[in-house]
């Protein structure tokens, strides 16, 4: 059942059971945090590998200190500068923090999402959310409650339907070690250029290849179920009636204009990756045999949109 009434939605939590559940960047599959049935449960219906950790949602700072063992001063000017937002910090855990929500790792992943039913709904729990994002597992994750009742609507008792995902990506998640250095997990729907801003240069993880500290980023993981071919911003495609294409601003030349999707006509960043991951699942269901996606400049939330996409050729 799809709907808007956090009540609802709470009943089932505090029972035990999944809701998809509205953010800024993707929707989620949430259940509560501290309980290892119900992140049982959300592995379960994801049918996602448990050494794949989740992201456990709170509404406020307080209750994020009361999940992690301590919150390190760089940590701690990111979260009063974009929390809440679509930034996620890999802090060490408090030992009730469950070891199937971490995957059995020492950090926890913790974010105050930015969406008002969202917030309003873990105002009044008195448990933390852990949420991955609503799709089974290595397909695209999704921007409306549409696309989470299309994948697991008949799994999931309750979505509430927060509209359209006003980011389109997955946050930016930022780990700390035990020095407290900060380091790109993933890139996300916070600009890593905003995040520097605060923090100083950083460096940015390579998770082309299989990583089980950060397994979410495994490639392939954004696939469609068509083959991709990747272009770069000035190259073109070969001609072809049979061909798609996801292109950023401008139409390509020698592929019907009728398969082709432009992420943003304007040429902005935040309006492409807003349509990328609603774009990329209608670019599935065109009667087309293969598929080209071109790159978005790669700057701000182009840095993000281009890790997606080249997911979705690897
Ligand atoms: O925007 C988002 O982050 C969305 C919304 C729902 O909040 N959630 C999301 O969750 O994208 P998910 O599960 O699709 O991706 C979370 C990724 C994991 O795949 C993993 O790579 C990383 O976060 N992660 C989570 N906990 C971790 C941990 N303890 N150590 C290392 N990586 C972790
Ligand atoms: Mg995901």
């Amino acid at each position: 059942m799809i709907g808007t009434d956090i009540f609802t939605a709470k009943r089932f939590l505090e029972a035990g059971d999944v809701v998809g559940i509205p953010t800024e960047t993707v929707y989620g599959l949430a259940a509560n945090a501290l309980d290892s049935n119900a992140v049982l449960t959300i592995f379960r219906v994801k049918n996602r590998p448990a050494f794949d950790p989740l992201i456990v949602h709170t509404d406020s700072p307080e209750k994020v200190r009361g999940l992690v063992l301590n919150l390190p001063p760089l940590a701690e000017k990111l979260a009063s500068a974009f929390w809440p937002g679509p930034l996620t910090l890999l802090l060490p855990k408090q030992p009730h923090v469950p070891d199937l929500t971490t995957s059995g790792l020492p950090r926890v992943a913790v974010r105050i999402p930015n969406h008002p039913l969202t917030l309003s709904l873990l105002k009044q729990l008195d448990f933390p959310l852990a949420a991955p994002s609503a799709n089974p597992f290595g397909y695209i994750s999704p921007t409306t409650a549409g696309h989470v009742a299309d994948q697991l609507g008949n799994q999931v008792p309750y979505i509430l339907d927060g509209g359209p995902c006003q980011i389109g990506l997955e946050s930016t998640i930022i780990g700390f070690d035990e020095a407290e250095q900060p380091t790109v997990f993933r890139l996300g729907g916070m600009a890593l250029e905003q995040i520097e801003a605060v923090t100083g240069p950083l460096p940015v993880r390579d998770h082309s290849s299989s990583n089980p500290a950060a397994p979410g980023m495994l490639s392939s993981h954004y696939a469609p179920r068509k083959p991709v071919t990747l272009l770069l911003p000035d190259q073109l495609p070969t001609p072809s009636n049979q061909a798609g294409a996801l292109v950023f601003s401008n139409w390509l030349p020698g592929i019907p204009a009728s398969s082709q999707l432009r992420l943003s006509p304007a040429g902005d960043l935040g309006e492409a990756a807003k349509n990328l991951f609603a774009y990329l699942r209608l670019l599935d269901t065109m009667p087309v045999s293969h598929l080209y996606v071109q790159l978005a400049p790669n700057q701000g939330l182009g840095r993000a949109i281009n890790d997606r996409l080249r997911r979705a050729a690897a």
